[in-house]
């Protein structure tokens, strides 16, 4: 089966010790695409750098809300920077993950507003989709996307279980990504959100090493988890695991323009 994950951190220094073998791992128990993503100047380098190494490792680059230098001149610098970072991999398929956090920092959201308008800017000048961070902000970042329009559209990366927001979303033509939350035993309203998000609009996504879905909550993740998930879709949607996985693996290849498994 051609399982996917569209978003994990590979990066992260919680995989310094076992990198390598994790990656084997994966590989070994056909995982077929991951991407790994950056959210800061450093991280994005280092995604660059693992997906150099690995033939179905993809990477995305870009600064997050909560990764912001506090000053309007430094995070001008950074942009310059990461500018910069996108011309050196071909396996770059978005900038990301961007966008707003009001939950760890709400006395700087000009500023983080700022970074998100200036990297769909970015992305647009690149021709690639932005993969979206979000938290307890729904209507700031919904009015940014309407007012600064991603010409490639992107994905909502462990989309928030929010009405609204998932509505806003899919008007804009953006794709939905579900993540451990969707399995845990609180997350009451996860069956009304997955039933909202039409089937050619699922991702799913560990973001290991953080978020383990059920029965693995609370443990370091990796991509090898991205099967509860599927099965939580499936479930959901009553359509069996295989098409359930072909289906978000032709949605991943369509939004990030990936070449297809021979
Ligand atoms: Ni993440």
């Amino acid at each position: 089966m051609k399982w996917i994950d569209s978003h994990a951190h590979y990066n992260d220094e919680k995989f310094n010790e076992d990198r390598e073998e994790i990656l084997r791992l994966l590989k070994e128990e056909g995982i077929k695409k991951v991407i790994t993503a950056g959210y800061s100047l450093q991280s994005s380098k280092e995604a660059i750098k693992i997906s150099d190494q690995y033939p179905f490792i993809y990477n995305t680059i870009g600064i997050s809300p909560n990764d912001i230098p506090e000053q309007k001149e430094e995070l001008k610098e950074e942009l310059e920077q990461l500018k910069k970072l996108a011309s050196l991999s071909e396996k770059t398929v978005a900038i990301g993950e961007i966008g707003l956090d009001y939950h760890w920092n709400t006395e700087n959201k000009e500023i983080q507003q700022m970074a998100f308008k200036e990297q769909i800017k970015l992305a647009n000048d690149l021709k690639l989709p932005i993969v979206i961070h979000t938290r307890e902000a729904v209507m700031d970042t919904i009015q940014i996307l309407k007012e600064n329009l991603p010409n490639e559209k992107g994905v909502f990366h462990c989309c928030p279980l929010n009405r609204e927001l998932v509505k806003e979303a899919l008007k804009l033509g953006f794709y939905i990504s579900f993540a451990g939350p969707v399995t845990f035993k609180n997350s009451k309203n996860a069956n009304e959100i997955i039933e909202m998000v039409p089937d050619d609009k699922i991702l799913v996504e560990t973001d290991s090493p953080y978020l383990s879905p059920e029965p693995n909550r609370g443990k370091r993740n990796d991509s090898r988890n991205i099967r509860h998930i599927v099965e939580k879709i499936a479930q959901v949607k009553q359509k069996g695991i295989e098409e359930v996985t072909e289906m978000i693996y032709q949605n991943l290849i369509r939004l990030f323009k990936i070449e297809n498994e021979k």
